[in-house]
């Protein structure tokens, strides 16, 4: 034994001699060698500590464990940790990072995580409201700016991005992923991991990202947040699996996994999700951390019977590090001792973690990523600025009758009222990293910066939504009374030639546990926006929000809608670009908008059913008191300009395996001013040993064109694009008639059919 730990030795200070003299990166060569002799190093006590993971205490985003801070030291120094959550700035990382260092035995740098999810210090828009730009290059680089700007603060992993594919608008947290499409998400997903770890997770500008939570968490029963999760064979590898496997192949260097149990079984204790497809089937060699002490919560599941226990699933399972939850730290090293799990296993998950900080490089040089030289970089101009263009990107506009929007040049006297209108902290959002309080530019900002001085923009409140306090753990509390600034907002808006009502939802009604069984405007605010209407029917709707909303009554009635999410520190300044006409809103909804949350959960990429529905019969799939169909569908979004869609024509009626055909069509923009469309592809595969959507998004383009300018756009049909996890347990392409749709959204679509010959 002596001897192997002697050779291991030698083997290892040889690496880290030849690294440093070569400066070869450390991810680039030998990691696996690395690995091995650093393992061989280890006692079990050493290797269960890798697999713990700390709250540091700054920050509470889960409920606290109860081993007080000078416990939790100690055992930092004693090398029992392997990664802390929630400790920010340089000072506080390198502090931490040296009680490992300057105490341990083996000294193995930790990992210093944070919820970095739409920005760091910068804010860009909530991960919904950046999907709705369908912007790859920009979405990635919102995150690259994230990665910079937590690495000044001694971060070097991020828990983002959030992929799970969610329908339900009742679900607090569908703000922070990419919406109801399994292809959106994925894409989506990968430009942020590419952001966020660039090509060499050893440059210390770059993080590691994780893809969360894994898996289904997106589709909790009735949309209440870590609510069971019901999802068949067909849908988890159809539907919800497709995002994480796009993230491990895009090399993701971490996977959470997920509260929630499926089918009867908790994720975090899911070894065929796990072990079986994420490490064996997908070939994945990162670590799974679990959620927020999502281990020990199996107790409450009544899944395990008390920690040890509960350790002793998930490590089977294939949850490689405990966060916050004490189980691993508690259990595993009897397990092992009285043989219930064989040390081969543990050996894998901590393999998996120093597998990823040697290719972060921390064995290199363990501060390398609390960079004090990168303060000055913190929301910088040049930051801003790309806050800026994302949050004019991710703008979806609704509705423009009599063209309301932009707003005209001549106009002399414009309102904005409402809750929001004035708030510089709502669009700082949920899951707001460092984003600094009330630091946004509100829309009264933006408005004013953008007119000049002969107009006048006059503001009124109206009525309060959020009240108190407020913060990312407690319930918010609504206005539910309060009409005493009515009067004036009617006052105002009567005397305005157009009126700009900002209402929707405070930063704290999305994000974690924040569900909701209603999702019209809360509070008294449509009850204003309707004595508004009374004196001024010029209205736009400027809608901040964290979720799909019942916009019904404001769609039936006002001209103007436009849904600016919540678009982060540029925010005001973004809403008057686009309401002035200094850019053309391009974005497209990443979800369908109900006509009332009773359609709940709702998504465009349903089945036909046996019955689909008929306006003669009532015993067809539909509601007798609803319309079944969205009210603005996904993929759905107005410019300031026309589009028009020429007729789609395919390379071949036929396709054998291995070929390609090409769908071409030209698209022409048919209006007055630029103008970029997302041109998107749908498939239909008609008959199939499993029944599937009506339609899939299969790939799009951003296309930018000028006034009168036509461009001749092609996409490519290949076998993977066809294929789907059939009924044989597999991902294949079936024989038969399939449909392509083209289109500026889910509905209004042009059709080419072809077949596949096999
Ligand atoms: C619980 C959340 O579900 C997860 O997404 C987050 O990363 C952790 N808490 C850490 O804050």
């Amino acid at each position: 034994m002596k001897k192997t730990c002697l050779t291991a030795l030698i083997i290892l200070g040889s690496y880290f001699a030849q690294a440093q003299k070569s400066n070869i990166p450390s991810s680039v060569k030998n990691v696996e060698a690395k690995v091995d002799s650093l393992l061989a190093l280890m006692t079990l006590e050493e290797k269960i500590g890798q697999l713990v993971l700390y709250n540091g205490s700054w920050d509470l985003t889960g409920p606290a464990s109860n081993l007080d801070a000078r416990q939790k030291e100690q055992n930092i120094k004693n090398g029992r940790v392997g990664a802390m959550l929630n400790v920010l700035s340089v000072e506080a990382t390198t502090e931490a990072q040296k009680l490992v260092m300057e105490n341990s035995r083996l000294k193995i740098p930790m990992l210093f995580g944070y919820d970095v999810i739409h920005g760091y210090s910068t804010i860009f828009p909530v991960p919904l409201g950046e999907t709705a730009s369908w912007d790859l290059e920009a979405i990635e680089e919102a995150a690259r700016i994230a990665a910079l700007e937590s690495v000044a603060n001694g971060v070097n992993w991020t828990f983002s991005p959030m992929i799970d594919v969610s329908r339900d608008a009742r679900w607090g947290r569908i703000m922070e992923g990419s919406g109801e499409d399994p292809f959106l998400t994925s894409v989506v997903g990968v430009a942020k991991i590419k952001g966020y770890q660039g090509n060499d997770l050893s440059n210390p500008r770059t993080i590691a990202a994780t893809a969360k939570h894994f898996a289904g968490y997106g589709f909790a029963e009735a949309g209440r947040d870590y609510n069971t999760v019901h999802l068949g064979e067909n849908e988890l590898h159809n539907t919800i699996l497709p995002p994480f496997k796009a993230a491990a192949e895009a090399g993701v260097a971490t996977v959470m996994n997920s509260f929630n149990d499926l089918d009867g079984i908790p994720a975090t204790g899911h070894k065929v999700l796990q072990r079986d497809v994420l490490k064996e089937a997908w070939g994945w060699e990162g670590f799974v951390v679990s959620d927020w002490a999502s281990i020990t919560e199996m107790i409450y599941h009544g899944f395990a019977k008390d920690k040890t226990h509960a350790a002793e699933i998930a490590i089977k399972a294939g949850s490689d590090m405990d966060m916050e939850g004490g189980s691993y730290e508690e259990g595993l090293a009897n397990l092992v001792k009285d043989g219930k799990i064989d040390e081969n296993l543990l050996d894998d998950s901590v393999k998996r973690v120093l597998r990823v900080k040697f290719k972060l490089g921390l064995f290199e040089d363990p501060y390398r990523y609390a960079n004090k030289d990168l303060l000055g970089q913190l929301s910088v101009k040049e930051h801003m600025a790309v806050a800026r263009d994302i949050a004019r990107k991710s703008m979806v506009l609704l509705k423009n009758e009599k063209n309301i929007l932009p707003l005209r040049s001549t106009l002399k006297n414009i309102a904005v009222i409402g809750p929001l209108a004035d708030d510089k902290d709502t669009p700082i959002g949920n899951w707001r990293g460092q984003g600094e309080a009330n630091s946004a530019v509100s829309v009264v900002e933006g408005v004013k910066n953008a007119v000049g001085s002969g107009v006048k923009v006059t503001y009124a409140k109206g009525t309060d939504l959020g009240m108190g306090e407020r913060s990312f753990l407690m319930p918010l509390e609504i206005n539910k009374t309060d009409r005493s600034g009515f009067a004036e907002a009617v006052e105002v808006a009567r005397k305005a030639e157009v009126v700009l009502m900002v209402l929707g939802e405070d930063a704290f009604q999305s994000g974690e546990g924040r569900s909701q069984v209603e999702i019209g405007f809360a509070g008294l605010q449509q009850e204003l926006l309707e004595e508004v209407y009374k004196v001024n029917k010029n209205i736009v709707l400027v809608l901040m929000n964290g979720r799909p909303m019942d916009i019904s009554w404001a769609a039936e009635n006002l001209p103007g809608i436009l849904v600016t999410w919540q678009l982060g520190s540029e925010s005001g300044n973004a809403i008057a670009d686009v309401l002035f006409g200094k850019y053309n809103p391009s974005g497209k909804l990443p979800v369908s908008f109900p006509r009332s949350v009773g359609q709940e959960p709702l998504y465009y990429n349903q089945k036909n059913t046996g019955r689909p529905s008929s306006p003669e019969h009532v015993t067809f799939s539909g509601y007798t008191d609803s319309e079944k169909d969205a009210l603005f569908p996904f993929g759905f979004g107005l410019s300031y300009t026309t589009f028009e869609y020429g007729e789609p024509k395919i390379s071949a009626s036929q396709m054998s395996p291995g070929e390609k055909l090409e769908l071409s069509f030209t698209l022409r923009n048919t209006g007055k001013v630029k103008g970029r469309e997302v041109v998107q592809l749908y498939l239909r595969d008609v008959i199939a040993s499993a029944t599937r959507p009506m339609k899939e998004l299969k790939d799009f383009q951003l296309v930018e064109l000028a006034p009168g300018e036509s461009k001749s756009i092609k996409f490519i049909i290949d076998d993977k694009m066809l294929q789907f996890y059939s009924a044989n347990r597999i991902w294949e392409s079936e024989a038969g008639d399939f449909e392509l749709f083209l289109g500026g959204n889910s509905e209004d679509l042009k059709k080419v059919t072809f077949s596949l010959n096999k």
